[in-house]
């Protein structure tokens, strides 16, 4: 196994970056976030346990979204090659991910950081719509999808995500302050970071991450 860890505030593009470079890499993109949002939409323990802390911006717990990404990661194989968005988000979650990972023999290859001024990921995240049937990104400005609100993906309706109302994209950029910015740290003094701007066009980012991963 190995993963390519995608670091970066809430609306650097993450998930944007991840959908195009499954197809440029072959990796299978695991978004922490979409797991917890169809756990939440299909009702499960997981979801219900997790559902306020995501409503209100907060993370939730390390056990929690631990549990979810070893049930995907263990006994993987050799072939198995993750694009992880959203996790780790602590240094709790990076510790469990390094143990996970060497225990299964495999490696991080890279951490990107994708580095967007925080007036930029504001405006990002106030005009993201998301495909409710395949969760596919847009932006009303400056990725639009052909028709309005429909997803060009799969033709599904295309919504607001419940958590990119102001107050609690607030939260999320403190909660990523405090609990997230330490693993540039730890990611750094490992050898495993790369920073990549994360300003420009989708199609630009995803080019600038591609030649930056070693
Ligand atoms: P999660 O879904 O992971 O949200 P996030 O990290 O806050 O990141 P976003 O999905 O908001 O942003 P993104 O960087 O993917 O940006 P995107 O590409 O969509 O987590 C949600 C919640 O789940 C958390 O708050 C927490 O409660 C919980 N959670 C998840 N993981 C957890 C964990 N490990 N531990 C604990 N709790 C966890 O882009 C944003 C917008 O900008 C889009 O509209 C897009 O079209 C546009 N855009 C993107 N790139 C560009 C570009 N280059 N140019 C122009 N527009 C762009």
């Amino acid at each position: 196994m190995d993963a390519i860890i995608l670091l970066g505030a809430p609306g650097a593009g993450k998930g944007t970056a991840a959908e195009r470079l499954v197809k440029r890499l072959g990796v299978r993109h695991v978004s922490s976030g979409d797991l917890l949002r169809s756990a939440v939409k299909q009702g499960t323990p997981a979801g219900q346990e997790a559902e306020g802390y995501m409503k209100q911006g907060k993370l939730v717990p390390d056990e929690l979204i631990g549990r979810i990404i070893s049930d995907l990661l263990i006994g993987g194989g050799p072939d198995l090659h993750v694009l992880l968005d959203g996790f780790p988000r602590t240094v709790p979650q990076a510790a469990m991910l390094e143990r996970l990972v060497l225990a299964q023999g495999g490696q991080i290859r890279a951490t990107v950081l994708l580095e967007v001024a925080e007036n930029v990921v504001v405006a990002r995240l106030a005009g993201r719509r998301v495909c409710s049937a395949c969760a596919t990104g847009f932006h009303v400005t400056t990725l639009p999808p052909k028709v309005t609100d429909v997803c060009d993906a799969c033709g599904a309706a295309l919504v607001q995500r419940a958590d990119d109302n102001p107050a609690t994209v607030r939260n999320r950029l403190a909660v990523f302050a405090q609990d997230t910015a330490p693993l540039i740290e730890w990611y750094g003094s490992r050898k495993l970071l790369v920073r990549v701007n994360g300003l420009g066009g989708a199609d630009e980012v995803t080019d600038r991450i591609v030649q930056a991963l070693p």
